[in-house]
């Protein structure tokens, strides 16, 4: 009997769902090994909690839903305290002499129970997540012993949706916010999102595009970010509210929006009262000010402290922050966006309220598939810096390629600033321990969107769940993100977890060697930013043309940020100066970011840049090819749907690849005047053919 009931509840959960995604890495699809399922069984017999708050409740329904997913067996639930063992026990413990902080957990095993214990509830929830994890990935139950806690305070959504639905460099559909049914109906996509996003331990999210509409802040749209604050609420993510610094003219009727002008203070002081009669625990306010057109306090002769201050003030009587983005930069033909914001703070380091963070991008120029990391970092001791990270894809392959970002998040938290000397990593600047700040905020870009699957490309979604593992812990490797995420969401067997692993990690590099090697940058469609567009030369903005970046011409190629001429290099602390001042030894990856290289200059590798550039291209298109034989190898492991959607994906890769390719070996080839090196095989197709492609996308 019981055999065939293991057949029954097998064959629901492979028939039920045809995975369209939809349920993230929360699958909780039957484990495959019944011994597994029968050791976990007797582990979990029940759940019983010490308090009845609306996050243990969560926490006790994904418990309860996650069971009996995964084990095929629901856990009865204990009101009250229990002697009984074989079970779980949710324990909040706010007077607990543990030294955990309040978001931290701790797991272990008692008296022949699972207790998952922190001094909140959050916490709790944290810790049930992670117990459900163990399940998901097969660990141990026997002696657990895990103590966690967030490295970082803020773990932050930034949502760059629209009023009218629409997604900012969105590539999974339109928003996922229905601002037309809200407050009344509320979608259960936003339980999901919400639990996805605790299960990574995300407690923040800011609802709207940073090129904000005052919209939001009026008493309609209130009461529909009222409905959303009050879901995601019990899974303890707080709603941040994108604000428009023009706000007091737009919708307070006022003449100016000057931070320093009496009136404009008063009606933000309002304006931030009204939000917490509707969202009494409000996070606070993200602004873009005086960037790309956006309204700031420049418009008035005043800083961006001046700006920030005001609405900290007005914040004062509250638990609530102001974030405040340094992506700034004026449009400049003769000057250096890389060093626009660090010289328009500097001179602020210091001055800003306690409750500002100053969130900052990773690197100085615009989420660029390989950056160097932002030269404010480590630079900033007086100030709180927030970082940045664009999870949706705008430049690294939006929803058609595949390009797992951990490595690359990594990459920019594990760099040395040696800003109080060596090991000041940026990963220590962020979390505050490096100049003892008592705020800490990672932000990512969401990738979320109205498909079905969330992200688009199924393996977007990976990085969703990277940035928020790695907003908890940064100390995490890549590799062990990629296996869990991996075995969570698409199969459980060890072999094909593997190669997929292994093609998460391998897909950032070869993302990067096929559209921006060597460290090239900004070279992309003008706009839409698809594609390869080197030869863009003109645009609304200096700064936005290709040429501005690459600096192309006979001699060679590259940005030179050296004393020569930009010197951005003086930005960093003298450590980092020698390792990338030096184009003899700056690493290959960071090459032209800071120097021009004569294309006939031998490197490290031994080839000329020029062959080694070609020899990049081809070679990550080469890769892209491999990438499509390794997925065709984990065929009969990964559900079918699944299966046929990134292999669809991987053909588009492969044909975008090629045009990259061939567009920047053709174009850069006009200046080095030097032949395809052998045995590469040159294009078939001519510059003006490609040129042709991306024409396409620029007409009406
Ligand atoms: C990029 C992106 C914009 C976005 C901006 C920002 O420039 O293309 O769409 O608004 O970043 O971060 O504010």
């Amino acid at each position: 009997m019981k055999k065939y009931l293991f057949l029954i509840l097998l064959l629901l959960s492979v028939c039920a769902f045809a995975d369209d995604g939809s349920r993230l890495w929360l699958k909780y699809d039957l484990l495959s090994d019944a011994q597994q399922r029968e050791t976990y069984t007797k582990a979990t017999q029940f759940v019983a909690a010490n308090s009845l708050h609306p996050t243990i409740k969560v926490a006790v329904q994904e418990l309860e839903m996650g069971l009996k997913g995964l084990l095929g067996k629901a856990p009865a639930l204990l009101q009250t305290a229990t002697t009984k063992s074989g079970g779980i026990i949710l324990n909040v413990a706010p007077n607990s002499p543990s030294n955990l902080p309040l978001d931290g957990f701790e797991l272990f095993s008692e008296k022949g129970n699972v207790v998952i214990s922190s001094k909140s509830e959050a916490g709790v929830l944290y810790g049930v997540f992670e117990l459900l994890r163990h399940l998901q990935t097969g660990k141990s139950l026997t002696n657990l012993s895990v103590k966690s806690s967030p490295k970082i305070k803020l773990r932050m959504l930034n949502h760059w949706d629209n009023a009218n639905g629409t997604v900012e460099r969105g590539y999974a559909g339109s928003s996922m916010w229905k601002w037309n049914e809200l407050p009344f109906r509320i979608d259960p996509r936003y339980i999901t999102y919400a639990r996805a996003n605790a299960s990574l331990g995300i407690n923040a999210t800011s609802i709207n595009n940073v090129n904000a509409s005052s919209r939001f802040l009026t008493e309609e749209y209130l009461e529909k970010i009222k409905a959303v604050a009050d879901v995601l609420r019990p899974y303890g993510i707080k709603v941040f509210i994108s604000v428009n610094f023009r706000s007091p003219r737009t919708l307070g009727g006022l003449k100016t929006s000057d931070p320093l002008d009496p009136e404009v203070r008063k009606w933000w002081n309002e304006k931030t009262k009204d939000i917490h009669r509707y969202i009494p625990d409000f996070g606070g306010y993200l602004v873009k000010a005086n960037s790309e057109g956006e309204p700031g306090p420049q418009d008035y002769g005043r800083t961006h402290a001046d700006g920030a201050n005001m609405l900290a003030e007005a914040m004062r009587p509250f638990s609530g922050i102001v974030i405040w983005r340094a992506f700034v930069y004026n449009a400049d033909p003769k000057g250096d966006r890389f060093k626009e914001g660090y010289a328009q703070f500097k001179p602020l380091d210091g001055t800003f309220d306690p409750k500002v963070i100053v969130q900052v991008k990773n690197g100085p120029i615009d989420f660029m598939p390989r950056e160097p990391f932002h030269p404010m970092f480590g630079a900033f001791p007086k100030t709180t810096l927030g970082i940045e990270f664009q999870i949706t894809q705008e430049y690294l392959g939006q929803s058609t390629h595949l390009t797992y970002l951990a490595p690359m998040f990594k990459e920019c938290l594990d760099t040395d600033t040696y800003a109080k000397g060596k090991s000041t990593t940026v990963a220590k600047i962020v979390d505050g321990s490096a100049e003892n700040h008592l705020l800490s905020l990672m932000a990512g870009v969401a990738n979320t969107g109205s498909d079905v699957n969330w992200c688009g490309h199924p393996f977007n979604q990976s990085n969703w769940y990277a940035f928020g593992r790695l907003a908890w812990d940064y100390t995490l490797s890549s590799e062990q993100i990629a296996t869990e995420w991996t075995r969570m969401t698409l199969t459980q067997k060890p072999q094909s977890m593997q190669k997929i692993t292994d093609i998460m990690l391998k897909s950032h590099p070869i993302y990067v060697s096929y559209t921006y090697p060597l460290g090239t940058s900004h070279m992309m469609g003008e706009g839409h930013h698809y594609g390869p567009e080197p030869w863009l030369t003109k645009a609304a903005r200096p700064d936005w043309t290709s040429i501005y970046y690459h600096r192309a011409d006979s001699v060679g190629l590259g940005f030179d940020r050296t004393g020569k001429v930009s010197n951005a290099l003086q930005l960093y602390s003298p450590e980092v100066q020698q390792l990338w001042g030096n184009p003899e030894k700056c690493p290959l990856d960071y090459l032209l970011w800071f120097h021009h290289v004569p294309w006939t200059q031998k490197l490290s590798t031994g080839r000329t840049l020029w062959d080694e550039l070609c020899h990049r291209y081809y070679d990550g298109v080469g890769k892209v090819v491999k990438l499509q034989s390794a997925w065709e190898s984990v065929k009969s492991d990964i559900d079918k749907e699944t299966f046929e959607d990134v292999k669809g994906r991987l053909k588009i890769q492969e044909k975008e690849a090629l045009w990259w390719r061939d567009a920047c070996v053709l174009y850069f080839g006009e200046f080095s005047k030097l032949p395809i090196p052998k045995p590469l095989v040159p294009p078939i197709r001519t510059l003006k053919d490609v040129k042709k492609l991306t024409e396409i996308y620029h007409l009406r």
